[in-house]
């Protein structure tokens, strides 16, 4: 792979990606031509407050601009190919306290784009352009009352979003360089956490290690909430209490992933907090560390994801089999879905400027409970970041209820499964993208049961 810090000295391609875009809009629209509009968040004041909320930029103006600015307007005429850019005046009001903005130079400079203007000239360039472009593609809700579409013959608020969200779903190298950037800053912040678990007294400690790390690397927002859940606590996917107490806890499920310039990282790895791993919590950690390393050897171009989510399910019965928790045929046992009860999410999402990227087509209504949270159906183009994030969990709230039904009780066996409680769950996820032959793995936190262990133990 191309050295990400070579990439990203260009700027963001939003050139192509307004490209890319024009090309999904003519599949569905052939010869469509026209204007894309779209904004910038508004900056805004938490209610009843004079301070502002966290700022997060609105993905569609990022796609096409690379820009993180608040209260921006962005038009992309497609015939002649143009990109403009409306940019906030200066406020000599606010200047004493936010310092001086982007002058319209430095961000002719900084954004691919060809021409910058200020925001009050958005209205009239809308006007201009209209004399010769018929149609306006905007998103619903995203157009401020201000702006004014009048003068087109055609305002198109049906596509736009669709061709976005579609378009990222494969990512440009750039895109790529920014995730794999994203990935090393968030390996680096899992490797910390583990040198320090051994000599760390409650979750908060290791949640704090990690988001020093990343802000250490100017890597300050966090893609999702931190996940340091120890004991039993790795059971609940989204734990985000992060307060209790490491004493008497086996492992420590730690989830957590910076984001750069709105890519994220999503990262998981699990580890014993006195730097060895029991035999119950090492022979789950083993099959999970089995499930993810099969999944990645089948990935590439044009494979089925649902195939591979189903091959995570198969070696997750082996090894439960293996260990006695589960009992009886292994096909009767995939067909009843009681792997579900140890195995309840999707082996992993598309990845981008969400965590849960889009593009994935998933179907949360499937009757199939082996499917249903599975993020991402079909089959995997070449170009698309997914995570690889199979796990086992011990959730009571989910394994009672199977131990209920006469469907699943009768292979699970509940005098070995009582020997795992402590285990809590075991989760390994990695950042993939995929490849015409293969897959190239962006994230490089150890993951080997022996070299963790040695790492936690000579810390
Ligand atoms: N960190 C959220 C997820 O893995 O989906
Ligand atoms: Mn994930
Ligand atoms: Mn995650």
């Amino acid at each position: 792979m191309a050295s990400y810090e070579e990439t990203l000295k260009a700027k963001y391609p939003g050139k192509l990606h307004a490209k890319k875009v024009v090309e999904y809009i003519r599949t569905k629209i052939p010869d469509a031509t026209g204007v894309i509009y779209v904004e910038s968040k508004k900056a805004k004041l938490h209610e009843d407050c004079d301070q502002e909320e966290h700022f997060r930029q609105r993905r569609s103006f990022y796609y096409l601009t690379g820009c993180l600015l608040p209260d921006c307007h962005y038009t992309y005429d497609i015939s002649t190919d143009k990109a403009t850019l409306y940019i906030p005046a200066v406020d000599a009001e606010s200047v004493i306290w936010s310092g001086l903005p982007l002058s319209p130079e430095e961000a002719l400079q900084a954004y691919d784009v060809d021409d910058v203007r200020y925001t009050s000239d958005v209205n009239g360039t809308l006007t201009h352009l209209a004399s010769s472009a018929k149609t306006v593609f905007a998103v619903p809700g995203q157009v401020s009352d201000d702006i004014t579409f009048l003068e087109f013959d055609d305002k198109n608020l049906s596509i736009l979003k669709e061709a976005i969200d579609n378009s990222r779903a494969i990512k440009s190298p750039y895109e790529v360089a920014l995730i794999q950037k994203a990935n090393a800053i968030s390996s680096a912040g899992h490797q910390a956490v583990m040198q320090r678990v051994k000599h760390a007294s409650h979750e908060g400690e290791l949640h704090s290690v990690f988001l020093a790390h990343c802000t250490a690397q100017n890597a300050k927002n966090m893609a999702y909430d931190v996940i340091a859940a120890s004991g039993r606590a790795a059971a609940t996917l989204h734990y985000v209490r992060n307060d209790q107490a490491l004493a008497g806890k086996l492992n420590v499920l730690l989830d957590a992933g910076c984001e750069l310039d709105c890519y994220a990282s999503d990262i998981t790895r699990t580890f014993p907090i006195s730097g060895k791993f029991t035999p119950e919590s090492r022979a789950v950690y083993d099959i999970v560390l089995r499930m993810q390393n099969e999944c990645i050897a089948m990935l590439k171009e044009g494979v089925r994801w649902d195939d591979v989510h189903e091959t995570a399910h198969r070696i997750a019965i082996d090894g439960l089999l293996e260990l006695g928790i589960l009992k009886g045929d292994k096909e009767e046992i995939f067909a009843s879905r009681t792997s579900v009860a140890f195995f309840p999410h999707g082996l992993g999402h598309y990845l981008g400027m969400d965590t849960h990227d889009t593009g994935g087509n998933p179907n949360y209504a499937d009757q199939d409970s082996m499917f249903r949270y599975l993020r991402k159906r079909g089959t995997l183009p070449a170009g698309a970041v997914i995570t690889v994030e199979p796990g086992i969990y011990f959730c009571k709230f989910i394994i009672e209820p199977a131990l209920k039904d006469s469907a699943t009780s009768k292979y699970i066996d509940e005098s070995v499964l009582e020997k795992y409680w402590d285990v809590g769950g075991v989760r390994i996820e990695d950042n993939v993208v995929i490849t015409p032959t293969g897959c190239d793995n962006l994230t490089t936190v150890i993951k080997d049961a022996d070299e963790i262990e040695k790492l936690i133990a000579s810390s």
